[in-house]
């Protein structure tokens, strides 16, 4: 699901007519293949060119104690440009067959680079389905900078799988970059006793045959690659629906059972807080997932924000539900805009902490901005994230406060009424921060951009 690429073939056929090409025609539509990368240049092999998904099936086995996964995906694309071949990106794991509208296709692997060459060309604007045959043992993405572990991360009893920034194509091949959203299918098997999360709800009760249960799972907004999840292990669960009438389901691995209830209790109060601050809910569920894999961080998984081996406070709760507005309804375009996510989520904590009789947003702003000009988060502009350093300190904390300053600059009533506007226009979609500087401008009716620049842009501590 992308607006971006369709206007550029049609342009490119536009100046092939124009440029005296062949009277027949043929040259304009001969089928090409399909870039390696969706066009970011800070990860230029990161998703492919040429299509464009709307539906991952995936069908998955998986056996904690051989960490043996057998996977088959089922994509469902439009071809956006005549392709000869195209690219999915996929680390590892040995693919066994590939079919494109049921007839085998021949492909090839370089790096995280899976081409595939079907039988016979693809149309532009004509819908097709890939489907990819793969096994092996999932290996994770270990960063050395900021990230640490992430993908499909296999624990003792099961795998925990956080993917930010492209780490899916650890288990299943796609088009991994958030500018590609899709909706998803799920169906996962693994031995009787173990449970199998992911996104959105599940559909009918898992179902045991021959010592393995399967679990089905159905996402049906438009989700990035990224916040796939397929969590897999001995978890407790709660199900429960929140006070604003939200199906809320939290899953804890037992050595948390006595949080359960807890956590629970506050995703479900938080995520109806922010319906009141950010608009209506985007999602058919809430809740939440701790497992027991020590990864000290947390990601906004759709529908189900996993916290990698503590019991989380109502802090990094209020941070992961946020992201379910911004970051996963609303998503980037592009990682260099990062901060449209984790500054916002980021200010949401400040929010919460506002609304719980704590800290206020302007007491939290108050002691970051009195830092000194040598701290680094004011070396880092936040506003263009670095891809050796996506998750810099700045892109949150200075972030944050970008959104604070321009609160301070709007008045609390256009501030708020700019959240709820922002999250209503841009809902399932992309978003740059052009157009976020864009609304704030046409909302206040003010010139901000010395104020977003001096937040976003500069590399030194704002007045
Ligand atoms: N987006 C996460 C947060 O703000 C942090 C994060 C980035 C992450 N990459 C990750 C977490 C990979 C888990 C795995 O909380
Ligand atoms: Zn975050």
């Amino acid at each position: 699901m992308r607006d971006t690429g369709r206007r550029a073939a049609l342009l490119a056929a536009l100046m092939s007519v124009l440029a005296c090409g062949p009277s027949n025609g043929e040259a304009r539509t001969e089928a090409q293949a399909g870039a390696p990368g969706i066009g970011d240049t800070d990860f230029p092999t990161d998703g492919n060119g040429g299509y464009d998904v709307a539906h991952y099936a995936l069908k998955l086995g998986y056996t904690p104690a051989s960490k043996q996964l057998d996977g088959e995906a089922t994509i469902r694309a439009t071809a956006t440009m005549p392709l000869s071949r195209f690219n999915l990106d996929l680390k590892g794991l040995t693919v066994s067959g590939i079919w494109v509208d049921g007839a085998a296709a021949t492909f090839t692997r370089a790096g995280d680079e899976l081409t595939v060459v079907p039988a016979r060309p693809l149309s532009r604007g004509v819908p097709f389905t890939a489907r990819v045959a793969y096994s092996g043992v999932p290996e994770p993405v270990r960063d050395s900078t900021n990230l640490g572990t992430y993908g499909f991360v296999p624990t003792p009893d099961g795998a925990f799988v956080a993917c930010e920034p492209n780490g899916a194509k650890t288990w299943f091949p796609g088009n991994d970059h958030p500018a590609d959203k899709a909706a998803f299918d799920f169906e996962i098997t693994v031995p009787e006793g173990v449970t199998a999360l992911a996104n959105g709800e599940m559909r009918g009760e898992p179902r045991t045959t021959g010592g393995r249960t399967t679990f089905r799972w159905r996402e049906t907004h438009p989700m990035t690659t990224y916040l796939a999840t397929a969590t897999i292990g001995k978890f407790r669960l709660k199900k429960g629906t929140t006070a604003g009438g939200i199906p809320n389901l939290a899953a804890v691995d037992p050595k948390f059972d006595g949080t359960l209830d807890k956590f629970h209790k506050v995703s479900g109060e938080i995520t109806d807080y922010w319906s009141t601050v950010f608009g209506r809910y985007p999602f058919g569920s809430t809740g939440g997932v701790v497992d027991d894999f020590s990864a000290g961080y947390a990601l906004e998984n759709q529908t189900k924000p996993i916290y990698g081996g503590f019991e989380p406070d109502d802090g990094i709760i209020a941070h992961e539900l946020a992201h379910q507005w911004f970051g996963n309804s609303l998503s980037i375009k592009r990682w260099k805009d990062l901060w449209l996510n984790e500054g916002f989520a980021t200010y949401a904590e400040w929010l919460w902490s506002e609304h719980k009789g704590g800290r206020t947003a302007d007491q939290i702003f108050a002691a970051y901005h009195a830092r000194p000009a040598t701290d680094p988060i004011w070396a880092y502009p936040p506003g263009r994230a670095r891809p050796a350093d996506l998750f810099n300190e700045s892109v949150y904390s200075r972030g944050g406060m970008t959104l604070h300053a321009l609160r301070e600059a709007v008045g609390d009533r256009t501030f708020f009424t700019l959240l709820k506007t922002w999250a209503a226009e841009h809902r399932y979609g992309s978003v740059t921060t052009e157009q976020f500087v864009a609304l704030a401008e046409r909302l206040s009716g003010k010139q901000l951009d010395p104020l977003f620049d001096a937040w976003l842009f500069q590399p030194r501590r704002p007045a």
